[in-house]
């Protein structure tokens, strides 16, 4: 849109503006709100990367604050504005502590800040790690299917990184339709892995579990891979262990060395988003200098614009995009507000007249 155009459709606003009230939304009712929602969030995700794609959004860098003190710690602010019916701004402030999981607490914890359209104050502040972790888990189901529909659909997968996220991402499979013969698990920390077969065990699933000692075994027996680890720099870099072409949810980012990404078609989420921050895409592009070993978004698959080789690796490597947590976000706080239990600050603004 024109500047004039913006101004044009600002002054167009008929609706008295008021400040909207201010919500709390706790972790437990993001979790009602989105339990056994499987499908419809992979449906939201999908219509989200669509909305991105068209230009309906405003999706600037992620904000990386890191500390010389604590250098495996980290906080991201992801600002975002997203158009289409959801229409809403805001931003998920997400930290990430690899160090509290020795501490038995989880790695992440997040807040997501939403901003009222047109009046621009916040309205409401929601748990964000479950939105995170669902927003995550929703679109790699999602690349999971349009990934595989050129090949036969994997019945074995591995997990390479056994903590909430893979736990996220296997919920969001076995909600949309996946079944498994095989389920192989990898993890440097025994106990992660344990944890996770745990986990696997009391979903229910028919399937065999098979903890393996190297990521080799999990790799060369899975045909959809699942990375989630907190590696930071690539720890996977043997090309033959890819030999069979299988599908790989990259959603860890920094895994596979350069020389695997150069071997596979790649799917990214946002080219300018994933080539940043030392991805393994982005190691790839400072490898090469050029970007020519990107096969396209995950929006261009969506479309048909982007075709998927089946006989190379595939590798799909989303850096998550802010207008997901909002997409996300958004619907959580709508479900609440219909339920009635949405816990409203009364007096949260307060100095509201302009001269007193
Ligand atoms: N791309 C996205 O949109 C997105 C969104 C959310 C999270 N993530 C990423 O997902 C990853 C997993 O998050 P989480 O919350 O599950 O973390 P977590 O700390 O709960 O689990 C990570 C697991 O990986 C294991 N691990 C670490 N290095 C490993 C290695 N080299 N080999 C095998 N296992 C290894 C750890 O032992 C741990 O069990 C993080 O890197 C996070 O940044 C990506």
């Amino acid at each position: 849109m024109t500047a004039t155009g913006s101004r044009a459709a600002e002054d167009a606003w008929s609706e008295p503006l008021s400040v909207p009230p201010f919500a709390v939304i706790s972790g437990s009712q993001v979790r009602r709100a989105l339990r056994d929602q499987e499908k419809r969030l992979v449906d939201l995700v999908e219509a989200t990367y669509l909305l991105h794609a068209a230009g309906d959004s405003v999706n600037p860098p992620s904000y990386f604050l890191r500390f010389p003190d604590r250098p495996s710690a980290r906080i991201i602010a992801l600002p975002a504005s997203i158009g289409g019916p959801v229409r809403v701004d805001g931003v998920k402030w997400i930290s990430s502590f690899p160090r509290n999981v020795a501490a038995g607490i989880p790695r992440a914890s997040a807040v997501l800040i939403l901003n009222d359209h047109d009046t621009g104050y916040p309205f409401a502040c929601l748990e964000s790690s479950i939105i995170s972790a669902t927003r995550t888990a929703a679109s790699a189901a999602l690349a999971a299917d349009w990934l595989s529909r050129g090949r036969e659909r994997p019945t074995r997968v591995g997990f390479f990184g056994t903590g909430l996220i893979a736990r996220y991402i296997h919920t969001f499979l076995a909600g949309t339709g996946w079944s498994f013969d095989e389920i192989g698990v990898h993890d440097l920390s025994a106990g992660s892995a344990a944890g996770f077969r745990g986990y696997l065990q009391r979903s229910g699933t028919p399937a065999r579990v098979t903890v393996h000692g190297t990521g080799e075994q999990l790799i060369r027996s899975s045909e959809l891979v699942v990375f989630a680890t907190v590696a930071a720099a690539p720890h996977v870099g043997d090309v033959s262990w890819f030999a069979h072409n299988p599908l790989v949810l990259h959603v860890s980012l920094r895994d596979l060395a350069p020389e695997i990404v150069l071997a596979s078609a790649n799917i990214v989420d946002d080219i300018e988003h994933c080539l940043q921050a030392n991805t393994s895409p982005h190691l790839a592009e400072q490898l090469t200098g050029n970007r020519e070993f990107l096969d396209g978004t995950m929006a261009g698959v969506l479309t048909g614009r982007v075709a998927v080789p089946a006989d190379r690796p595939v590798v799909f490597s989303p850096f998550g995009l802010g207008v997901l947590d909002l997409a996300v976000g958004k619907h959580v706080y709508d479900e609440v507000a219909r339920s009635g239990e949405l816990h409203v600050v009364d007096d949260f603004f307060h100095e509201l007249r302009r001269f007193g």
